[in-house]
């Protein structure tokens, strides 16, 4: 059996996932990746989660790449195998019906970047330095960096970043809209439990709804996404939470949502 390097523990309706590596910087090798799959198996057969904080080990990285020590010695099928082991589980991550939040808390550099990207959102610690520095290694980001980096913050930042390497700290992934906000590291997890609280007064019907449209409707033309909203729209109307939440604001009460 390898050694366990992530980390599970799920507090009432959150669920904290921790990658645990740190005398490797948290690196993703090919264990990391099929235990955070795991992992992400079983907390999308949670209905009642209400969120997900992902974080690393330490206080110096987040997750600082890939492992580079694993890909030295791949061929070339093996770098398509692991690319693609990469891309299925960053997209199980952002497939998950409920929000999930990056706390970037150290180095999110490479894999560790395109992971965060693979969240709702992003928050980061004041120490936190973000980059994609794969050209330095003479490659490029394997785990869906050139994709969602662009989606996230432009081309042109996004080939800044991706033609130079260059790690950028908290306040300028902020600034370019990587980050939404920076917090002290002591901080930075209880900002993302309060984050998650705030949504988990919500209806979850409504909020899964939410995350699957922007999700489903981004990468198309304003028409098609407009169409998804409708079907959506009207369809969260059959359910006993937009019931409830209508009722409760008519009768100046706190609604009881039950996510059905
Ligand atoms: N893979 C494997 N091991 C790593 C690693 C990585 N990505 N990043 C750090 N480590 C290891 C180091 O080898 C070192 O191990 P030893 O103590 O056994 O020597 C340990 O973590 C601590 O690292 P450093 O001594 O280098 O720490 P530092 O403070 O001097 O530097 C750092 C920190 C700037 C993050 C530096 O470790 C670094 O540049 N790491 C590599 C970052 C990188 O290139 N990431 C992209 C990887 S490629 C990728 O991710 C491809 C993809 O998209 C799929």
């Amino acid at each position: 059996m390898p050694e366990p390097t992530i980390r599970l523990a799920v507090e009432g309706t959150t669920a904290v996932v921790t990658v645990d590596r740190p005398k490797a910087l948290n690196a993703l090798n090919t264990t990391t990746l099929e235990q955070l799959e795991e992992a992400l198996t079983g907390l999308a057969g949670r209905p009642e989660l209400r969120g997900l904080i992902l974080t690393g080990a330490g206080e110096k990285a987040f997750v600082a790449g890939a492992d580079i020590a694993e890909m030295v010695g791949l061929t070339t099928e093996q770098a398509l195998a692991f690319s693609a082991r990469g891309h299925r589980v960053f997209d199980a991550l952002e497939r998950l019906s409920f929000p999930t939040l990056a706390a970037v808390n150290g180095f999110a550099l490479g894999g560790g970047c395109e992971l965060a990207l693979a969240c709702d959102l992003i928050y980061a610690a004041e120490n936190a330095r973000f980059g994609l520095p794969e050209v330095s290694l003479g490659i490029i980001p394997g785990f869906g960096g050139t994709q969602r980096l662009t989606r996230a913050v432009g081309r042109a930042r996004a080939k800044e970043l991706i033609f130079t390497g260059d790690m950028i700290d908290a306040a300028k992934a902020k600034e370019i809209g990587l980050a939404l906000d920076v917090l002290p590291a002591a901080k930075l997890l209880d900002h993302c439990r309060a984050v998650i609280d705030r949504i988990a007064k919500k209806g979850p019907l409504a909020v899964a709804r939410a995350k699957r449209v922007i999700a489903d409707g981004a990468d198309g033309s304003l028409a098609d996404g407009n169409e998804l909203e409708r079907a959506a729209f009207a369809e969260l109307f059959q359910s006993t939470d937009r019931k409830e939440g209508m009722a409760a604001f008519l009768e100046k009460r706190q609604a009881a949502f039950r996510g059905v």
